[in-house]
């Protein structure tokens, strides 16, 4: 069997379209993983709930602008790509795509769970996660 390409990846409806307002975030669950969703001005992102630091509940931090804060150690993620954008993190999160269906006037995303990261050192010891 092949793998699913991106495009191929099914968008899961998740919620009504008001289902937060700008500024908001909610923490929801599609197979069984934990998924970070905001709505900024110019609409809706999707993360996923986990740190790459060291697996911190994302969705229980604050939300500042585009970025989102860590509530263990304060790493900061841009909410838009999942981009690092302070320490101790410095390996993104995943991000997916998300959209809105007007015809059932629902937000989906399009989720993929998320591959294991290969971890950098920058000491030179480096270990893959699963
Ligand atoms: S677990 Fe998120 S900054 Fe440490």
């Amino acid at each position: 069997m092949s793998e699913q390409t991106e495009s191929e990846t099914p968008f899961t409806p998740v919620g009504p379209a008001n289902m937060l307002k700008p500024g908001e975030s909610a923490i929801i669950e599609i197979e069984d993983d934990s998924i970070v969703l905001v709505h900024l001005h110019d609409g809706y992102y999707a993360l996923e709930n986990r740190c790459s630091h060291d697996n911190g509940p994302l969705g229980q931090g604050r939300l500042v602008g585009f970025e989102i804060d860590c509530p263990r150690h304060g790493a900061k993620f841009d909410v838009r790509d999942g981009a690092a954008k302070s320490l101790p993190a410095f390996r993104p999160v995943a991000s997916f795509p998300v959209r809105y269906n007007e015809d059932t006037d629902e937000i989906e995303i399009q989720y993929k769970k998320p591959e294991p990261q290969a971890f950098e050192d920058p000491r030179g010891f480096n270990f893959n996660f699963t």
